[in-house]
């Protein structure tokens, strides 16, 4: 027997909402007494014989004289008889009873016990379990109805502790979760979410009942039509009392979603497909994400919240032939750049990561219209330099630090305000770095204390060129300043301390932008236009990293990642191995839209240690993860130098990968601006990727010479950049299993 959370409960209305309860707390065994209280003996009876409740009576006042401190009476009738219902409780209950409720509404609600009692009494609070169905009447109490599901508490200044903590308590123990909310706030939202959905569901299906052909519009009317309208089997008086009593919300939320209909009718009317494939590639994105949401595969503020666990048995080897998802960097740029062209441009190969997609998002949000992505495919609609538009609020681009760098610069030179931010991971990371050359051009943009996220930055700034010289190697800040140049006044200049990345410059000579590149110094003058294109997106070297990492790592590993991206900017990592001892060979060299690829084949070969090359660490920046673990695995020391940037990334690379490596059983120390890591045997035990992708699949490949399994928590944001790596690295040999919290 569970702790009773509810000495005795009564519920009042002993149908869907108010049964379930009453089961569910019988079930598990929560509540000392369940009563229930029907206005029909019909209802009373059933409700005892099918075991809803213990006892039922027609009356409140048949029980009040028997409740006391501890016990919850929760009323579940339609919204409009609330007030009766509390008028008589009034009379007759004790005030240390607790009272709840489950109506839809709750201002009606709160004015209906402000009625009653007149005031609001500590005894009162406020509930609604979003958790209905269309189905009604105590026959369809179910007592598993509220697992997993949300129910909504409004307390008040008036509302009284205990009896709040009593409320909570009892929708956690039939396994909902509660989230707390002002009133008005409530009744706005769920006019939006769940109250114009069945003003529309009745009114679909009222229009074609009443037409004269209905006999065969509702024979032939199958999944489209009864996906949409199975909430207009939902109780009529529930829902009449309902739009009544939230009346002014759900007119906003109508008259919001009238005008929509109207204009997707003018587009209808007129073929407009810009519009129509607007309005449906946004809403697809839109619900697709929901989707995901729910089954917690999307990037969402809440994504930290789940604990993903990587859990990887020691031993075995790599092989076969394996293509990872599109180049990330590339990614990113295809839509950024697309979405400034004029015209359609196609891209294949898309990454459809969160980072990728937070990106893409951004610029839906400001009105590309955006097909796809469909199995790596996008169809973006550019709207040419002067075509993005405001966005409706802030530019949430999670993990994402490449959008929001690169975004930076792009929206200094837009007419409108914005504002960019992201997760926690992201909020911690450094912004200055593009917005101080940014305010050098003319740019009004600010940053929270410290340089950090988020970042404002107001419209309508007449930006002026500069001569950037870059205190750090970093493509994210050179393309910052180029996409700022593209909307300033002469010829923006930046030059590099150490060659970074090119895709902005490669990518926008694709996209017919004159660049000059002269040493290590890219420019280009504003006053251009680009030109849609099609482009390629190869496989992500970056990704690529952890099965070339693995396969050199492990004996009898013979791995094949094929069209990869090796653009000379990008190639440390197989250069690194290759100084290491690695056995890898290039074999299909091509030039895909303006990016060289090639099919990467790696054998294990016995690594030594090496003092990695300064000159290859903004080659590799993003590999060093996985780099530190082959370190582990080679013979000897590897000593990194220059490479502070590191500390600055999803997470301190330098610092989480020597802790985890001594966690390990490594010998690895961090130093400022490196590692320094002794070859030898890797052990077992619990390392900690903190959100960091690259270290959660780092971890994992040690596991291929673990002696003892590797457990890595919080794996959830590998999604940002591989959302295959799960099923690659099981295919391809990596005793990797995955659980979630
Ligand atoms: C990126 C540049 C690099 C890299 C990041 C992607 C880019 O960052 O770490 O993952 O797409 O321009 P920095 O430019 O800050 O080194």
């Amino acid at each position: 027997m569970l702790e009773t959370c509810v000495n005795r409960l009564v519920v009042v209305g002993i149908g869907l909402i108010g049964g379930s309860l009453a089961a569910a707390l019988k079930q598990v065994g929560a509540c000392r007494e369940v009563i229930g209280v029907a206005r029909r003996e019909q209802t009373c009876l059933d409700a005892v014989r099918l075991g809803v409740v213990d006892r039922a009576v027609l009356s409140i006042e048949e029980v009040a004289g028997e409740l006391t401190a501890g016990d919850v009476i929760f009323i579940a009738v339609p919204t409009l008889t609330v007030e009766a219902i509390l008028q008589r409780i009034k009379r007759c209950v004790s005030p240390e009873v607790t009272i709840t409720d489950g109506a839809s509404v709750k201002g009606s609600v709160m004015s209906a016990v402000a009625a009653a009692y007149g005031c609001l009494p500590p005894q009162f609070v406020g509930g609604h379990p979003i958790a209905g169905s269309e189905q009604s009447g105590v026959e369809a109490s179910n007592p598993e109805l509220y697992k997993d599901h949300r129910v909504i508490i409004t307390p008040t200044p008036e509302t009284g502790d205990e009896h709040l903590k009593r409320v909570v308590a009892m929708w956690q123990v039939v396994g909902a979760e509660v989230l707390s909310m002002p009133v008005e706030e409530h009744d706005e939202v769920l006019a939006a979410t769940s109250h114009l959905p069945h003003v529309i569901a009745y009114s679909l299906v009222d229009t074609l009942a009443h037409d004269s052909e209905n006999e065969n519009i509702f024979r032939y009317a199958a999944g489209g039509f009864r996906d949409f309208t199975r909430i207009a089997s939902s109780d009529p008086v529930m829902w009449h009392d309902i739009m009544k009593a939230n009346k002014d919300s759900v007119l906003t939320a109508l008259d919001l979603f009238s005008e929509n209909l109207h204009r997707l009718r003018s587009a209808i009317a007129s073929e407009d497909s810009e519009h129509l494939l607007g309005v449906f590639t946004r809403a697809k994105a839109a619900r697709d994400h929901f989707t995901k949401m729910l089954t917690k595969q999307a990037y969402s503020s809440s994504m930290q919240d789940q604990e993903i666990t990587y859990t990887v048995k020691p031993g075995g080897s790599v092989s076969g032939e394996l293509r990872v998802p599109g180049d990330k960097s590339i990614s990113h740029r295809s839509i950024m750049l697309g979405s400034l062209a004029d015209g359609i441009t196609e891209v294949e190969g898309f990454l459809e990561g969160e980072d990728a997609l937070a990106t893409l998002q951004a610029f839906r949000d400001m009105g590309v219209v955006i097909e796809g992505p469909e199995q790596g495919r996008v169809r973006i609609h550019g709207v040419g330099l002067k075509g993005l538009q405001a966005p409706p609020g802030p530019l949430y681009v999670g993990n994402s630090g490449t959008s929001m760098r690169l975004l930076s610069g792009l929206l200094a030179g837009q007419s409108f305000d914005s504002e960019l931010t992201g997760d926690e991971s992201l909020s911690k990371r450094p912004m200055n770095r593009v917005a101080n050359p940014l305010r050098e051009m003319g740019a009004y943009i600010e940053t929270a204390e410290g340089g950090l996220p988020p970042v404002k930055i107001k419209g309508g700034a007449r930006l002026k060129a500069i001569d950037y010289q870059m205190p750090m190697a970093s493509a994210q800040v050179k393309s910052c300043v180029l996409l700022a140049g593209l909307y300033a006044e002469g010829e923006t200049r930046v030059t590099e301390p150490a060659p970074t990345r090119d895709h902005t410059e490669r990518m926008l000579t694709g996209f017919g932008y004159p660049v000059q590149r002269a040493g290590a110094t890219a420019s280009l003058k504003s006053g251009g236009s680009l030109s849609a294109t099609k482009i390629e997106v190869p496989a992500d070297i970056s990704s690529a990293t952890f099965f070339m990492v693995a396969a050199a790592i492990a004996p009898g590993s013979d791995v094949t990642l094929t069209h990869v991206g090796i653009n000379p900017t990008r190639d440390g990592v197989i250069n690194i191995l290759r100084l290491m001892g690695a056995d890898i060979t290039l074999s299909n060299q091509r030039e895909v839209g303006g990016e060289p690829v090639a099919d990467i084949r790696v054998k294990y070969a016995p690594l030594k240690g090496i003092h990695v090359p300064e000159d290859q660490v903004p080659l590799a920046i993003d590999e060093f993860p996985a780099l530190f673990v082959a370190a582990a695995c080679a013979e000897g020391k590897t000593v990194l130098t220059g490479a502070e940037e590191l500390r600055v990334k999803e997470s301190d690379r330098i610092q989480v990968m020597a802790d985890g490596l001594v966690t390990l059983g490594v010998r690895a120390e961090a130093t400022p601006d490196g590692i320094i890591i002794e070859g030898g045997p890797i052990g077992g035990g619990e390392v900690e990727s903190h959100g960091d992708h690259r270290i959660a699949m780092s971890f994992t490949v040690a596991g291929l010479r673990a002696t003892d399994d590797i457990v890595v928590k919080n794996c959830a944001n590998v999604a940002t950049s591989f959302p295959t790596f799960i099923e690659l690295a099981q295919q391809a040999g990596i005793h990797l299993a995955v659980s979630e919290a």
